[in-house]
């Protein structure tokens, strides 16, 4: 598809025609499985709403926590409240100091960073590698002296997190997934989530796997996850004791933990959303593919490069990266621009963690010296990766990648409609699509 085709036409945004016919629609999300709603009506009349309650048969939550497990390829699954949690727990299980320093891409949601202080940690913001959004082990700031590194699988990419292993491992680093945006996306054939020492998911609303609110840490090391397990339950881990009336979690611990439990109804949902989570990846992972296709034609629009380990992708959000920007414009009039012709939100990546309204610790008094040092260690780092990413991608959310292959055309008819530049031309229907037009404009 070449864009010179749409030289004449006035854009959308500009009161043209849009791409997107007004009847097409897209997916919408989240979309309930086949079971969710048995699934939350047998919690409901259960008498069993909570882990924290007596036994009356098998909890929703330990099933979730077995199938996720299978689900991943992990020995061990340990499902919390929210991602954010499970990162919490995650990081401290590992046994650091207070105020140790853990390594952080810049390039990610601010609980990957909220976290670290919430586990008595100091963030570094470290940059990321523009071509995949995510930290780049040849990159990776060793003399910082950090004890951890957060490895977050940025919205279609995965870190390379065998290499940063390789890097990281000989300098007493551990490295922590964060596969908040990756539930089934694999590396040579392995799980994501499963390739660091502890891997953590979120199941907020928009993610692939999504209970509203959830999260789970996943680890192979039989050591970590009875502490995990503790971490997560006020200090308590599951028992063995099935008679009807006991309790299922047992007060033996070994280290304190504080109330980050699944609820019952979560973890029944859950049980349900990942039934189709397979299915829902591969044709979101087809129409990835087929819109790949489609840009290569178009100069100026690329897709994050996939690096060749990644043999499986999982979509959570696709940046479309413009370089060159449309003349005079920025990505955001970009994500606009195509707002208006596909009739979805199309938006732009979030702000890089080194400049968010959101991670601003020294508002905290709680956390005063940890925030000074954040603030300290901040002063002379810069982030040209994670900044070009930010002023160069516009952001399409899973959903859009759920419906039939036809829908990456209008993708991409639009994408080369916008890119030719800002609508500064006379109205033309264009070829092929006058029989759609039908008095929309
Ligand atoms: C990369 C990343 N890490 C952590 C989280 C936190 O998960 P939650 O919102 O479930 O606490 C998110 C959620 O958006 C995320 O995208």
């Amino acid at each position: 598809m070449a864009p010179t085709q749409f030289r004449t036409l006035r854009l959308a945004i500009d009161g043209g025609l849009p791409v997107r016919s007004p009847d097409a629609g897209w997916p919408t999300w989240p979309q309930p499985a086949k079971g969710a709603e048995e699934e939350l009506l047998t919690v409901l009349h259960s008498g069993r709403w909570a882990l924290s309650s007596p036994y009356r048969g098998e909890l929703s939550e330990r099933r979730f926590a077995d199938r996720f497990a299978r689900y991943t390829g992990a020995r061990h699954c340990i499902p919390t409240d929210h991602g954010s949690s499970a990162l919490v727990i995650a990081l401290e299980s590992l046994g650091l100091d207070h105020g140790d320093l853990v390594l952080v891409p810049a390039l990610t949601w601010t609980a990957s960073a909220t976290a670290v202080l919430r586990a008595g940690l100091v963030p570094v913001l470290v940059d990321v590698d523009p071509a995949t959004g995510c930290v780049d082990p040849g990159t990776l700031d060793l003399d910082v002296g950090a004890r951890a590194v957060i490895a977050v699988h940025w919205a279609c990419s995965m870190a390379d997190v065998p290499a940063l292993t390789d890097i990281a491992g000989p300098r007493g680093m551990s490295v922590i997934e964060d596969a908040a945006q990756a539930h089934g996306a694999q590396w040579q054939g392995r799980h994501a989530g499963t390739l660091g020492r502890v891997g953590c998911f979120s199941m907020q609303h928009g993610k692939v796997l999504s209970a509203g609110e959830g999260g789970a840490v996943v680890t192979d090391d039989d050591d970590l996850a009875p502490v995990l397990q503790e971490l997560r339950a006020d200090s308590r881990r599951y028992g063995t004791d099935r008679r009807p009336g006991a309790l299922e979690l047992v007060e033996d611990p070994s280290t304190m933990g504080a109330n980050f439990c699944m609820s019952e109804f979560n973890a029944a949902l859950l049980c349900a959303q990942l039934g189709p989570l397979e299915r829902q990846n591969a044709i979101r992972a087809a129409n990835y593919d087929r819109l790949a296709g489609l840009l290569s034609g178009i100069p100026g629009v690329r897709l994050p490069w996939r690096r060749p380990q990644q043999d499986r992708l999982s979509l959570y959000e696709v940046p479309l990266i413009l370089d060159p920007l449309p003349e005079g414009r920025d990505n955001a009039w970009a994500a606009q621009a195509l707002s208006a012709e596909l009739r979805t939100h199309v938006y732009t990546p979030r702000t890089p963690l080194s400049r968010s309204a959101l991670l601003r610790p020294w508002t905290k008094p709680t956390i005063a010296p940890l925030a000074d040092r954040f603030v300290a260690l901040h002063r002379d780092r810069g982030y040209p990766g994670a900044e070009y990413v930010a002023g160069h991608a516009v952001v399409l959310h899973h959903s859009a990648f759920l419906g039939p292959p036809t829908d990456m055309d209008d993708i991409a008819e639009a994408v080369a409609k916008v890119v030719t530049g800002p609508g500064r031309h006379a109205d033309e229907p264009r070829p092929g699509r006058t029989a759609k037009v039908g008095g929309h404009a």
